[in-house]
């Protein structure tokens, strides 16, 4: 039977549920003149639903993750890389004549794709507006491109002249919209509303919020229900155990799906044991990279939501928990939900409370 779960990679067809109401505002967003500002914490979904927002308009895409560029040069590179890669040679080929630095390409007769670069230079601007004006230049051509940014908080550590830049040649610009995607929320914020940043109020902001509860749970209950009589109540039980994160959820069902194929009395607590042992090193590693204080913060924060304990330290004062907070929020520890900042990732929380407890199987879970 084929697992109806996925996790890990972008979510598409009848992996993706609901987002019918951002879907239609991204949307709309990028059919009008206006670019796009897309937040929500990480693995949200965000990736998903622009590709499928992308694959509905079939506009001409260039997607590039911030995260993965190192320097300005590198992120015309990795441009161009894509503009070629979906635009024929002879159409860019004119306007690459026009480029001040010339890039060197070559068949790749390996991937059989196009290996671009430019020879190392003092100033990388020419080379970016060079590119971004041969998207705008196709954009006047042909069918209006989209350039989709993730992570694009990492704007200004690529270069501190970055965002200036990038926005001084795109302003100019009237035949193509840009996406800027990015799971750091206060970081997206400072760049794109503070009065004095290059991007202030450059785009049209969207925040991406949970999937709604009964979407989720029905979607949940349809992937379970050929396995299981009562889906309705693993549906409930494994929302209540992710908060309704996506990828978590994903995860969760994913797994308890396969273990039930193998066992029809497989149990949750089972299929988590197994997979926070599998991530062991993983968690021990995020944990021994964590500072006392922030350890501390931690286990307060989940023995608050198991209801192990009750109310906060005292002792730590109030500027120390919240700049901690906002640290650990940054680094992607937490999670600012409706009820105050929670440990982002159920498993981790499952496996400090099974490192902890005396009382083994752990019982304390759920
Ligand atoms: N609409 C959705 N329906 C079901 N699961 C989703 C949906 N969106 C995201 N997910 C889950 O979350 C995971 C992360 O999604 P992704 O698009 O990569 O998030 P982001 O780009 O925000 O980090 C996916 O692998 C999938 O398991
Ligand atoms: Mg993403």
């Amino acid at each position: 039977m084929y697992n109806p779960f996925r996790y890990g990679s972008v979510v598409e067809g009848d992996f993706f549920t609901d987002r019918v109401h951002d879907l239609a505002k991204s949307i709309q967003i990028i059919q009008s003149a206006n670019h796009l500002i897309l937040i929500s914490p990480r693995r949200y979904g965000k990736t998903s639903l622009i590709n499928k927002a992308v694959a509905q308009l079939k506009r001409p895409t260039i997607s590039l993750n911030l995260q993965l560029v190192t320097s300005i040069t590198d992120l015309a590179t990795e441009l161009l890389k894509r503009i070629l890669a979906i635009y024929p040679m002879e159409k860019a080929k004119y306007f690459l004549k026009n480029f001040r630095i010339a890039p060197i390409i070559s068949l790749n007769p390996v991937s059989n794709a196009l290996d671009v670069s430019f020879a190392p230079t003092l100033s990388a601007k020419p080379i970016l507006e060079d590119v971004l004006t041969l998207i705008e230049a196709l954009g006047k051509k042909g069918k209006r491109p989209l350039v989709v940014f993730d992570e694009f908080q990492e704007v200004r550590s690529i270069d501190k002249a970055l965002d200036k830049q990038l926005r001084s040649i795109i302003q100019l610009h009237q035949n193509v919209n840009y996406v800027f995607m990015g799971s750091q929320e206060s970081l997206m914020r400072e760049i794109f509303e503070r009065k004095k940043s290059p991007f202030y109020h450059f785009g049209t902001l969207q925040t991406l919020d949970l999937i709604p509860y009964a979407d989720f749970e029905a979607f949940l209950k349809k992937g379970f229900s050929p396995l299981y009589k009562n889906a309705a109540s693993i549906a409930t039980t494994i929302l209540q155990l992710t908060k309704q994160h996506p990828y978590y959820t994903q995860m969760l069902a994913f797994h308890y799906f396969n273990a039930l194929l193998h066992s029809k009395r497989a149990t949750l607590q089972e299929v988590i044991l197994s997979i926070i042992r599998e991530h062991d090193i993983d968690y021990e590693r995020l944990w021994m990279g964590l500072n006392l204080k922030d350890r501390e913060l931690i286990l307060e924060l989940i023995y608050i939501e198991k209801q192990l304990r009750h109310g906060k330290n005292n002792n730590i004062p109030n500027s120390t928990r919240y700049s901690a907070y906002k640290r650990l929020l940054s680094k992607g520890f937490l999670i600012q939900g409706k009820e105050g900042y929670r440990v982002e990732d159920p498993f981790f929380t499952a496996w400090i409370l099974e490192q902890r407890t005396t009382s083994k199987p752990l019982s304390v879970v759920y």
